[in-house]
């Protein structure tokens, strides 16, 4: 079941790492995080700063567009998907990928939209688009939720999540939590 929806503005890359980061910190049980978003609006910068938030040390986070999948050594361990160029559901079965879904540790899958059928029932959404205001250019990640531990690490972040303005760090206040 969907829970809430909610969604953060960020300005630059930097702080879609932040983000990502702290949503990685509250994640501490196996959790898939689904990434959605045209090219290029940031699901590898969001992972990028999740793997850091999840312990990742000393690891240049890249998209895993030709490989399909990366692991990485965090407090869990960490996956991190790219089904851009998956056409077929049963190449994933039959390299198989279905173990990690969900697994022992966080996944995180780049344009999950695309193989629906393989996320589990329960799960995170991230969506990111661009978007353009009077303070410029950026893009708005949105949180799906979908089952309680989702919930529970969207919560979290929401709780925890500071903003720069005028150099210094603030809670975040453009919020948009829709039932
Ligand atoms: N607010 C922002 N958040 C994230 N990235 C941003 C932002 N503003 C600009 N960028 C730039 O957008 C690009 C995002 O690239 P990234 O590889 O993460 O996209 P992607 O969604 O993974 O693309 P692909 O679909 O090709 O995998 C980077 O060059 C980054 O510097
Ligand atoms: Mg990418």
């Amino acid at each position: 079941m969907q829970q809430a929806k909610a969604f953060l503005t960020t300005r630059e890359a930097e702080e879609t790492v932040h983000i990502g980061e702290l949503l990685g910190m509250f994640i501490n049980r196996p959790l898939v995080v689904a990434l959605d978003g045209d090219l290029g609006t940031g699901k590898t910068v969001f992972v990028r700063g999740a793997a850091r938030g999840l312990g990742v040390e000393g690891e240049q986070v890249a998209s895993p567009t030709f490989v399909l999948l990366k692991i990485y050594r965090g407090r869990l361990p960490v996956h991190h998907f790219d089904f851009y160029r998956l056409s077929e559901e049963d190449d994933f079965y039959e390299l198989g990928f279905e173990e990690y879904l969900p697994g022992e540790g966080a996944a995180f899958i780049e344009w999950a939209g695309r193989l629906p059928h393989l996320l589990p029932p329960e799960y995170l959404q991230v969506v990111l688009e661009r978007m353009e205001d009077e303070q410029g250019e950026g893009r708005r990640i949105w949180f799906v939720p979908f089952g309680l531990e989702a919930s529970r690490v969207v919560e979290s972040l929401f709780g925890a999540v500071t903003w720069r303005t005028n150099g210094s760090l603030h809670r975040q206040q453009p919020r948009d939590i829709m039932l």
